[in-house]
């Protein structure tokens, strides 16, 4: 029977994505023996410092760093062979990694939809075509959209297809036969030989074989015997393709719910797993769409320093991300739709300095208040941020900072505010990139 002390953990966006859960999910992949990554693809961009040290992950888990864990790519994942192999192989030659054996440490679901080159193709073609009458969502022109769509239209090809090449050709003709008619003639481009393609997948199945499993019943025997699983979410809660700012937002789920479709455990998991919302102490947004704190315009300056010295550009395409003051009702959204348990604060370093910082505790739309996040993305662009002003917190000596009464006292009270409003504690706060540079104030696994 599962152990009902030993808790599971999941890492969840709690903004529109990079808000440093890569740094968190390494932290904590010490105390769990399976991390997993079930939604999503390689338009993740997942940051991890060690020692000093970068790694920049898209598709494999971000326990990848701690040696003897084992991370497991979901079946809700839309997995890209091509970026898996390269990041596997920048993991060997860095050492992580010890050729011959990845396959004990990492292991891909069989049910995970892949992503092919017409996916990409397809991608980057809606954008472009999008984009003459500024309705581009600014993808990251991976093929995500794409390959999701052919997964909820049954004309998916799954890692188990890509294995069995003598079931393959079949499906391959009949996804590609769509495609070409869209691409010739409504975006005029090259078509695709489904020839070529076969014989690419066949190539990469065969290399893919040994990394392939039932990642569900892997994970199922780790939570009925107790062993911690941490579950790796990608994007954030405002992106996902039901809570999201609709449509400009990502094709997964990527709320905390996610990580049962995407794995295969049962709504049961949802008891023994504490949900950690990860947030900045100011808001980034890649990509269009709503955006009410945003202050590129009307604080251009603080952007800019907020923008430099947070080194806020995209870790998947460089993209310089969009800067705003941290929005509490956007906040308070997410750790609803989410069910998050407690948040852990990241970047608030670079705010370090400031005179004030603000926080939005409800938006103005058409003479109304609001407290909580419009359906309709029209609405939503055109919601006003109202603020509190809080003094903001001196310069201090952040490696001796080991507890909470450690940080200025005007910090402190801008971690109160955060969950007076979102009813949930801060439990970890990140005061610098690397993976030292923590507070955990309340450990997660084991306790709820
Ligand atoms: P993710 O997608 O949520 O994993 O976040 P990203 O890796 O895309 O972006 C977060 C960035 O902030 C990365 O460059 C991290 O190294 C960095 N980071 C994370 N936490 C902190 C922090 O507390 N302070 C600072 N200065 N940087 C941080
Ligand atoms: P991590 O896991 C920030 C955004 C894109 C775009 C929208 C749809 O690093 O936090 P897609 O390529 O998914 O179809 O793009 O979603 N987006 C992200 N923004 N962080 C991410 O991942 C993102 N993944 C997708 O910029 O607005
Ligand atoms: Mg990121």
């Amino acid at each position: 029977m599962a152990s009902s002390t030993r808790c599971n953990v999941a890492v969840i966006g709690a903004q529109w994505g990079d808000e440093g859960k890569g740094k968190v999910v390494d932290l904590l992949s010490a105390r769990a023996e399976y991390i997993v990554r079930y939604q999503g693809g390689n338009n993740a961009g997942h940051t991890l410092v060690v020692d000093g040290k970068k790694t920049v992950l898209h598709l494999i888990p971000s326990g990848v760093l701690h040696p003897g864990k084992v991370c497991l790519i979901g079946n809700g994942v839309v997995f890209d062979p091509l970026v898996f192999f390269e990041e596997l192989d920048a993991l060997t030659g860095a050492g992580v990694l010890h050729k011959g054996s990845e396959h004990e440490t990492v292991r891909v679901s069989e049910r995970a939809h892949v992503i092919l080159p017409y996916h990409r193709q397809l991608d980057s073609l809606r954008e472009r075509r999008a984009a003459v009458d500024g309705a581009h969502i600014g993808t990251t022109v991976r093929g995500i959209g794409p390959a999701y769509e052919d997964k909820v239209s049954r004309r998916g090809i799954t890692v188990a297809d890509l294995i069995r090449p003598e079931t393959l050709k079949p499906k391959l003709v009949r996804a590609i036969e769509e495609k070409n008619a869209l691409l010739k003639h409504l975006f005029g481009d090259s078509v695709i030989d489904a020839d070529r393609i076969f014989e690419e997948c066949v190539r990469t199945g065969g290399r893919l074989k040994p990394f392939v499993c039932d990642t569900r019943r892997v994970l199922q025997e780790a939570v009925t015997h107790g062993r911690p699983v941490l579950f790796e979410g990608a994007q954030g809660a405002l992106l996902d393709i039901d809570h999201g700012t609709y449509p400009f937002v990502t094709s997964s789920s990527t709320v905390a719910g996610g990580a049962i479709i995407g794995t295969g455990l049962g709504v049961g998991l949802g008891a023994t797993t504490n949900v950690i919302g990860i947030v900045k102490a100011y808001t980034t947004r890649v990509g269009t769409g709503p955006f009410p704190t945003e202050i590129e315009k009307s604080e251009p300056a603080i952007a800019k320093r907020i923008r430099d010295v947070g080194a806020e550009y995209g870790a998947t395409t460089g993209r310089p991300r969009r800067v705003g003051w941290l929005d509490l009702v956007a906040l308070k959204y997410a750790v609803e739709v989410n069910g998050i348990t407690s948040l852990a604060l990241t970047k608030s370093d670079i705010l370090d300095g400031f005179e004030c910082v603000k926080l939005c505790k409800s938006y103005t739309l058409g003479g109304n208040t609001l407290y909580d996040v419009p359906a309709c993305a029209e609405d939503y662009s055109r919601a006003e941020p109202m603020y509190d002003f809080m003094p903001g917190w001196p310069e201090y000596d952040r490696a001796a900072a080991a507890c909470l009464s450690d940080l200025p006292v005007e910090l402190r009270d801008f971690i109160r505010a955060i969950e007076d409003y979102a009813g949930v504690p801060v439990t970890i706060v990140s005061t610098g990139p690397g993976r030292e540079q923590t507070i955990v104030v309340k450990e997660p696994f084991g306790q709820r």
